[in-house]
C-alpha cells in the first residue's frame, strides 16, 4: 500500500517521509519542485502543485492513503481527483475555523470544510506554532550571534516537526483516527528570549536578543511567507494576523496539549531537543 505525502519540501513532510520509511511503508512524495525535496534515496518523488490540480492524477494513481498539505488554492481540484482515497490526513492549524477573523485559522478552517464536504474519510492534524519557524533566525545567529524580534517576551509552545510527523504517521498507519482532530503543541511555553538562549546552548555560542523594528519584521515575514507559498491566502493578511498573534502573546504563557503522548505513546520533544537537532544550522 503506497502512502502519498504532499508538500515534499516542507519540514513536516520530510520528517514524515523519513518516519514512514523507517517503519517499512511504501511512500510516494509529491512537491512543486521534486528536485528540491532532499528526501532519502528510494522515495519516489513526483511533481504536483495544488494550484494545478490536473497534475495530481499521476501522484494519486494506486494510492489509498494520503497526507495533505492544506493550501486552499486548488484544494477543490485535488479533492475532486482524490475520491478513491480511503483516508486523508490533513496538515491544518490549531484553532482552524472558517468563521475566524484571523486569516490563517480561517484559511485552514475553509480547507478542513472542503475536505469534510468531499466525503473522503479524514483526520485533521492541527499543530500550534512550528519550532521550525525559528530557522529564520539561523542567518543572523550564524553571522552576529543575534536574534532580532519585535516581541522578545512573546510566548509560544512550539512543536517539533518530528512530533507532527509522528502523530501524522500514527493517523496514516493505525486504526481509530478517522474523524479525529489532533491539536498539538510542544511540551512547554517559552518566550523568544528563552528560545534564543536554548539555541545558543545547543550551538555552543551566546545568542543575544535585540528588539526589532516592527516594519522590518513585517518585511521579513512577508518574504518568508511568499517563499513558502500560501495558496489563496493573501500574504499581507497572513503577515498581519501573525503580528497580531505575536503581540497578543507577550507575557502570556501558552497552554499545552498532551496529544503527542496520547497518540504516539512518546512525550512531545522539548525546544532544547529541537535546538540540538538543528544545532548545525545555527552554529
Ligand atoms: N509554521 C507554523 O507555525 C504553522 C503552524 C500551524 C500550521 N501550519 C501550516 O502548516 C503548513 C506548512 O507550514 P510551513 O509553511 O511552516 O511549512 P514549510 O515547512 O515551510 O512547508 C511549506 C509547505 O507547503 C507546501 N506547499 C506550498 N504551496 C503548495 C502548493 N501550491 N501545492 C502543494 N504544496 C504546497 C510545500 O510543498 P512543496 O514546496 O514541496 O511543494 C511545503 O511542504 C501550512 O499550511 C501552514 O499554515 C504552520
Amino acid at each position: 500500500m503506497t502512502i502519498l505525502v504532499t508538500g515534499a519540501r516542507g519540514n513536516v513532510a520530510r520528517a514524515l517521509v523519513g518516519r514512514l520509511l523507517e517503519d517499512g511503508h511504501e511512500v510516494r512524495a509529491a512537491g512543486r519542485d521534486p528536485g528540491a525535496a532532499r528526501l532519502p534515496g528510494g522515495v519516489e518523488v513526483v511533481a504536483a502543485d495544488l494550484a494545478r490540480p490536473e497534475g495530481w492524477d499521476a501522484a494519486l494513481n494506486g494510492v489509498t492513503t494520503a497526507f495533505l498539505y492544506a493550501g486552499t488554492a486548488g484544494l477543490g481540484g485535488f479533492l475532486a481527483r482524490a475520491g478513491g482515497l480511503a483516508h486523508v490526513v490533513v496538515l491544518s492549524a490549531a484553532g482552524a475555523d472558517p468563521a475566524s477573523d484571523d486569516a490563517i485559522t480561517r484559511a485552514h478552517g475553509e480547507a478542513e470544510q472542503a475536505v469534510r464536504d468531499s466525503g473522503i474519510p479524514w483526520t485533521f492534524v492541527r499543530p500550534g506554532g512550528f519550532a521550525a519557524n525559528r530557522l529564520v533566525w539561523a542567518r543572523s545567529i550564524r553571522a552576529d550571534g543575534v536574534v532580532r524580534d519585535p516581541f522578545p517576551d512573546s510566548h509560544a509552545a512550539l512543536v517539533h516537526e518530528a512530533d507532527i510527523a509522528a502523530v501524522a504517521a500514527c493517523a496514516l498507519t493505525s486504526s481509530g483516527h478517522v474523524g479525529a482532530v489532533h491539536t498539538l503543541t510542544g511540551p512547554e511555553s517559552l518566550t523568544v528570549r528563552q528560545q534564543a538562549a536554548l539555541i545558543g546552548a545547543a550551538a555552543g555560542r551566546p545568542v543575544r536578543v535585540e528588539a526589532q523594528d516592527l516594519d522590518e519584521h513585517r518585511r521579513e515575514l512577508t518574504a518568508v511567507f511568499e517563499a513558502r507559498g500560501l495558496g489563496s491566502v493573501g500574504s499581507a493578511d497572513v503577515v498581519e494576523a501573525r503580528i497580531r498573534r505575536l503581540a497578543a502573546l507577550v507575557d502570556r504563557p501558552q497552554p499545552t496539549t498532551t496529544t503527542v503522548l496520547d497518540v504516539t505513546g512518546r512525550p512531545a520533544r522539548g525546544f532544547a531537543e529541537w535546538a540540538a537537532d538543528h544545532a548545525a544550522e545555527f552554529g
